[in-house]
C-alpha cells in the first residue's frame, strides 16, 4: 500500500491559489522531497495532507485512510515536525516525549522503552533532562523530530527541518534523519528549498513552484534530462546578440536553450566537447565580448532554473 497518495489536491485562498492540483505518491518507507521556494505551497501543501486544512479541491490517502473523510485515522498514522519551533521551553527533551506518548494512549512500558530509543537516535542521551531552552536551535529541532516518532508513524512530514540552522547543526541533522531511514523505514515527506538537502536526503523529488508540482523524479534523472552539462557564458559586451545567436544554436550540437542570468548565459547542453567549438563560434560571430567561461556538471539549481526560470536562491 502507498504511504502517500495525494491526487489533484488544490487550495486557494480567495483568489490566491496557494497549491493547485498537486499529484505525487510516497511508497512506504520512501522519503519524498517537496523542493521550492518561499511561497512555492509547500506548507499548505503539508497542512492538507496532515488534516489541518481542508483542500478546496482533489483528496489525499495516508495508508489507505482519506484525509478529509477519516482524519483521525490519519493524524494516529502520521508524525509532523512544523516549520515553526514548537516546543515548551520549560520541559526536557524526555518531558515533550512522554507527554506525547500519553497523547497517542501509548501503554506506559512501550513509551518508556521508546522514549529511550528515540533518544539515542538523535544523539540526546545526555540532554534528554535539560529543560529544552538550553540546548541549540539543531538539538531542538532534533527533539522535535524525536517526538514525531514516538507512536511509530507510517508518514513522517519535515517542514524545512533545517531552515533557520547553521551549516553544522544541519549536517547533523541530515546525518541523523539518514540513520533514521535506514533504523525505521518510515516513509518521510520533506519540504525545503535546500537544493543540497533534497539531494541528500530525498530518492525522489517534487520541483514545486507557484503553487504547482512541475517535475517529479529522482535527482539524477532531473539533472540528465537537462543535459549533462551546463555551460556558463558570462558577458562583458554584446549581450543583446549573443543571446539571440544563442537563440538560433538551439537544438544543434545537442544545445539546450539558453537561460540568462544577470550577466551569464546557462546553456544545458549534451556533451561538453561538441558544444563548446560551436558555443564560441556564435560568441566570435555575434561579436560579443566574454568576461568568464566555465562547463558545470547541472545541479538540481540548475534543473529549478531551467523549470521556472529563476533561481531557487534568487527567489522572494
Ligand atoms: N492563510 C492564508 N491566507 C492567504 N494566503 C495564504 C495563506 N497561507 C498561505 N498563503 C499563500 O499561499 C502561498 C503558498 O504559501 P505556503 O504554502 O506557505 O508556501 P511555502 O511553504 O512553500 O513557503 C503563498 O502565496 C502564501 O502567501
Ligand atoms: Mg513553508
Amino acid at each position: 500500500m502507498l504511504a502517500l497518495d495525494a491526487r489533484a489536491l488544490s487550495k486557494a485562498y480567495g483568489k490566491v491559489h496557494a497549491v493547485q492540483d498537486v499529484t505525487f505518491t510516497i511508497a512506504e518507507g520512501e522519503t519524498f522531497g517537496l523542493l521550492g521556494p518561499n511561497g512555492a505551497g509547500k506548507t499548505t501543501t503539508v497542512a492538507m495532507l496532515t488534516t489541518l486544512l481542508a483542500p478546496s479541491a482533489g483528496s489525499a490517502r495516508i495508508a489507505g485512510h482519506d484525509v478529509v473523510a477519516e482524519p483521525h485515522e490519519v493524524r494516529t498514522r502520521i508524525g509532523v515536525v512544523f516549520q515553526g519551533p514548537s516546543l515548551d521551553a520549560q520541559l526536557s527533551a524526555r518531558q515533550h516525549l512522554r507527554f506525547h506518548a500519553r497523547l497517542y494512549h501509548m501503554p506506559r512500558d512501550r513509551a518508556l522503552a521508546r522514549t529511550d530509543e528515540l533518544l539515542r537516535l538523535v544523539e540526546l542521551e545526555q540532554r534528554a533532562d535539560e529543560r529544552v531552552s538550553r540546548l541549540s536551535g539543531g538539538m531542538r529541532r532534533r527533539v522535535e523530530i524525536a517526538r514525531a516518532l514516538m507512536h511509530r508513524p507510517k508518514v513522517l512530514f519535515l517542514d524545512e527541518p533545517t531552515v533557520g540552522l547553521d551549516p553544522q547543526a544541519r549536517r547533523h541533522v541530515w546525518d541523523m534523519l539518514e540513520r533514521l531511514q535506514r533504523e525505521e523505514g518510515t516513509a518521510v515527506l520533506l519540504t525545503t528549498h535546500h537544493m543540497e538537502e533534497a539531494e541528500r536526503l530525498a530518492r525522489r523529488v517534487g520541483i514545486m513552484d507557484h503553487g504547482k508540482l512541475l517535475d517529479v523524479a529522482e535527482p539524477a534523472g532531473l539533472k540528465a534530462a537537462l543535459g549533462a552539462e551546463v555551460v556558463h557564458l558570462r558577458v562583458a559586451a554584446g549581450q543583446k546578440a549573443l543571446a539571440a545567436a544563442l537563440a538560433r544554436l538551439q537544438g544543434k550540437q545537442g544545445i539546450g536553450a539558453a537561460v540568462w542570468r544577470g550577466d551569464t548565459a546557462e546553456v544545458p547542453v549534451a556533451a561538453a566537447d561538441a558544444a563548446v567549438p560551436a558555443l564560441l563560434e556564435v560568441v566570435a560571430t555575434s561579436g560579443a565580448r566574454l568576461a568568464s567561461f566555465e562547463v558545470r556538471r547541472p545541479s538540481l539549481e540548475d534543473v529549478f532554473i531551467a523549470r521556472t526560470g529563476r533561481a531557487l536562491r534568487d527567489a522572494p
